[in-house]
């Protein structure tokens, strides 16, 4: 799917907004993230994280299972930024997880801060992701 700037950074901007719900007290780095399903239904998410620190969520998962939770089933487009030089880069749990709920004209945006970043098919994010 090929996206106008306009919407990319209104995008980064709804990420953005999304950040600021982070719960980060532990490694007081802020995540946020934001999807449009199928429906056109918008869902955002923060990482969330835990004094037990293995049971922090990542903030493409909390916006992944709460979209999920409500029926979202097809990612059209999804935005991640963090306070990073470069276009943040999620973790290998979160590519997998987003893979669940992808297609081939998935829009993936990677994002920081100062609204640098770059696109990404799911293809591009992780090749050779896991299936059943
Ligand atoms: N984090 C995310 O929210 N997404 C990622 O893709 C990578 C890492 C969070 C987890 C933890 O709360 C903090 O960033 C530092 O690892």
């Amino acid at each position: 799917m090929k996206l106008e700037k306009k919407i990319i950074l209104q995008y980064l901007e709804k990420a953005i907004e999304a950040r600021e719900k982070a719960y980060a007290p532990y490694s007081n780095f802020k995540v946020g993230a934001v999807l449009v399903d199928e429906n056109g239904v918008e869902t955002s998410g923060a990482n969330i994280e835990n004094a037990s620190y293995g049971l922090s969520n990542c903030a493409e998962r909390s916006a992944i299972f709460a979209a999920a939770s409500k029926g979202m089933r097809n990612i059209k487009i999804i935005a991640v930024v963090a306070d990073t030089s470069k276009p943040v880069s999620p973790c290998g749990a979160c590519r997998q997880v987003i893979k669940e709920f992808a297609t081939e004209e998935t829009v993936i945006i990677l994002g920081n801060l100062k609204k640098e970043y770059i696109l990404m098919t799911m293809e591009e994010l992780l090749p050779y992701g896991f299936e059943l």
